[in-house]
């Protein structure tokens, strides 16, 4: 398994060292259109390899593709992170160029790749890409729903006293701050109702915090968080490498799922070795619903800022 990240920032250098930790890819390179900072990266990473157990080759290039060939998976983490005060959305002028060139780029050397879009506005993003590359559905996956599960399931566990592996639950709709639809209904404590355990406004709390998630951090770092984007990414990547046909919360081209229509959003889907392999239909109730659409709403007026 070849994995290939473009963009060595704080986001893709963070998902190489949880992929190489993990150590499931033979090999993952890393790129970056900073002249020395992948190639930076990568040497700094593998000198933890005896460190952390691990025998993934990590190499970095300044923006030379045809080091990525033969890629099965493509991460693209290029682009400009928010600062604070910023929406994902003010990013879409830079981004959707830089995403772009990137996706042509790795399909040029990488016919077959899956790619999974992170930089943002994420949505609008995955659907430029789908928009642009021709590839298959199943092979383009935007990572947002994984990172805003995690988010969710952190807060829960906060509000429950208890650890976050006690605690299942999922994020759906846009990734942004006011998009995302935390499934309060459905998310459980070993499979107990979390409702059974706290209050209607400790629950909304809770949702509001997980929307903001990606807020907070910015403020308090100055710049947009890395560990648990790159991590989530990771466990995307895993999914596929390993055939595992996990379920996480991914942005998809919709044909009618959820009552919705050329528009990528994050709705449940099962991924393994062919990428985002089904869209799961899950039984929203009418307040759900409604956010579900509002949320598309936001997404389609940021979608409609491309210039396709
Ligand atoms: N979807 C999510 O859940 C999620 C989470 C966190 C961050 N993000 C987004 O991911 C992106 C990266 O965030 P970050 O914190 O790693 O930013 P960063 O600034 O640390 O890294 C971005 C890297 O992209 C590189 N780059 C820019 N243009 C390029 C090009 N044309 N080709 C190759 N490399 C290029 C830059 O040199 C830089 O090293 C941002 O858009 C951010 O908003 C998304």
């Amino acid at each position: 398994m070849k994995v290939t990240i473009v963009g060595a920032g704080a986001v893709g250098a963070s998902c190489a060292e949880y992929v190489a930790i993990k150590d499931f890819a033979s090999e993952v390179v890393l790129l970056d259109i900073k002249e020395g900072v992948a190639e930076g990266k990568a040497m700094d990473l593998m000198q933890t390899a005896t460190l952390n157990s691990f025998d993934t080759q990590i190499t970095g290039t300044t923006n030379d593709y045809s080091k990525t060939a033969g890629s099965d998976v493509a991460v693209i983490t290029s682009g400009i992170p928010r600062k604070p005060g910023m929406t994902r959305e003010e990013l879409i002028g830079i981004n959707a160029g830089i995403v772009k060139e990137v996706s042509s780029n790795l399909i040029k050397h990488s016919p077959n790749v899956t790619l999974i879009v992170v930089s943002n506005p994420m949505d609008t993003m995955t659907y430029l890409v789908h928009k642009t590359t021709g590839l298959p559905k199943n092979k383009i996956i935007g990572m947002g729903g994984a990172l805003d599960s995690a988010r969710f399931k952190f807060r829960l566990s906060e509000a429950l006293e208890c650890p976050p592996s006690d605690v299942n639950g999922m994020v759906i709709g846009g990734h942004s701050d006011t998009g995302m639809v935390p499934l309060t209904r459905l998310a459980t404590r070993n499979s107990i109702p979390v409702s059974a355990f706290l209050s209607e406004d400790r629950l909304n709390q809770v949702s509001e915090d997980t929307k903001v998630g990606g807020a907070t951090l910015t403020k308090l770092l100055g710049t947009s968080a890395w560990y648990a984007p790159g991590a989530a990414v990771s466990a995307l990547v895993q999914a596929i490498a390993c055939n595992q046909k996990k379920m996480f919360p991914c942005s998809a081209m919709l044909e009618g799922e959820y009552g919705l229509n050329d528009i990528c959003i994050g709705v449940p889907a099962i991924i393994g070795k062919d990428g985002l392999e089904k869209i799961v239909e899950i039984e929203l109730d009418d307040a759900e619903s409604k956010k579900i659409k509002e949320s598309a709403e936001g997404v389609s007026k940021t979608n409609a800022l491309l210039e396709l």
